[in-house]
């Protein structure tokens, strides 16, 4: 018998819900629909923590109900609710889980609890069918959103040690910095990107890169962030054409240092897969960078990257995180039990 899975994410600005069903050895996608507040947080220039859980009360029912209908089914149809319990900002978790509670209460329906950040490693699950690589254990996955920055090895399903994170800034928050210092708007991370795909012409800034011969697992990425600034307080002429050398100038030293230590992980564990996900797997000179060394020193090592539109939060990694739970028997909460809590912060 397929299972199905409605899966509800809404730990930051994004709300989202999905549809996955079991049958076979493969769980398949069958809708996913993601409302980004970009516009709400446009107007201040940042996320509003107290705005997002509006904005997420808002649209809800809506994301749940077309999640549904793109997948042509009711919640009768229903096996199993999952949803994204920590780690994230608080009122937008208990939108999210409140609703999945709600969902599991009038139904009966037994609810998967979900770690964002497992949901991440499993973006790189969705649509397998389609991809050129399989996904091979163990694997070295590089996880770069706004709030985290970690080398993770996955020996198997639901199987992760953390080798090194961030010992500051996170790599998106570094973009969205850098995008606020040069004026860029917010999301910084796309538009400093974009920028930087611009550039033609000689270097002009020399760049940091912080912690790439430490010969841990640790970054940094504060210290970029505050070279960019003096760089371009001291820069007398502010023109695009130097914007976009210091776009490209920032981007390449964060790249550099990721790349670097993703290898150097890869090597020490022996990974038989490299992988990347969170919002900052869809920066494409990190996507190329990194598939270039596995070409060039890891040739017979799986490179496996999630499609662009499951890089930035979204619920089908957080269906597919639990339809692997399941099919690998771990223990899901008993229909009675709703009482797990909403963590703002949570590791792997
Ligand atoms: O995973 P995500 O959607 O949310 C968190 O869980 O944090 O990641 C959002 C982050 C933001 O900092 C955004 O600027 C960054 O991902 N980002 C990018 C790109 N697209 C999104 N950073 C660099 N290059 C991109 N193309
Ligand atoms: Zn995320």
């Amino acid at each position: 018998m397929p299972m199905k899975i409605l899966a509800i994410e809404t730990s930051c600005d994004e709300t989202a819900a999905a549809v996955v069903t079991i049958a076979g050895k493969k769980p398949h996608l069958n809708s996913s629909v993601v409302y980004s507040q970009i516009r709400e947080h446009q107007k201040t220039g940042g996320i509003v923590p107290e705005v997002a859980s509006r904005v997420h009360v808002s649209h809800i029912a809506r994301v749940v109900g077309s999640a549904l209908k793109n997948a042509k089914v009711t919640l009768n149809k229903i096996d199993y609710i999952a949803v994204t319990s920590a780690p994230g900002l608080t009122g937008s978790l208990l939108v999210g889980t409140s609703a999945a509670k709600t969902f599991a209460m009038t139904t009966g329906l037994p609810i998967i609890p979900v770690n964002h950040l497992e949901g991440h490693m499993y973006s790189n699950f969705i649509n397998e069918e389609n991809k050129k690589n399989t996904f091979l254990f163990p694997a070295v996955v590089l996880l770069v959103s706004g709030g985290h920055t970690s080398l993770v090895l996955m020996k198997d399903h639901g199987k992760y040690k953390t080798l090194g994170y961030t010992v500051d800034d996170a790599v998106g928050e570094a973009f969205d910095k850098v995008a606020k210092i040069l004026d860029l708007g917010y999301p910084g991370g796309p538009a400093v990107s974009k920028l930087a795909q611009g550039f033609v012409g000689k270097e002009r800034y020399k760049l940091p890169r912080p912690m790439i011969d430490t010969g841990d697992f640790k970054f940094s990425f504060s210290g970029i962030k505050t070279a960019v600034l003096y760089a371009w307080q001291k820069e007398k002429s502010k023109t695009i054409k130097n914007k976009q050398a210091m776009a490209y100038a920032f981007e390449q030293a964060v790249v550099d240092v990721l790349v670097s230590k993703t290898m150097m992980a890869a090597k020490k564990y022996k990974a038989e897969t490299v992988s990347i996900c969170g919002g900052v797997a869809a920066n494409k000179r990190l996507r190329e960078q990194l598939g270039e060394e596995i070409k060039n020193q890891l040739s017979t090592v799986s490179y496996v990257i999630p499609q662009i539109q499951f890089c930035g939060d979204n619920a089908a990694m957080i269906a597919m995180a639990a339809a692997y739970r399941l099919m690998n028997g771990k223990k899901v909460l008993k229909k009675t039990d709703l009482s797990f809590p909403v963590l703002s912060n949570k590791d792997l």
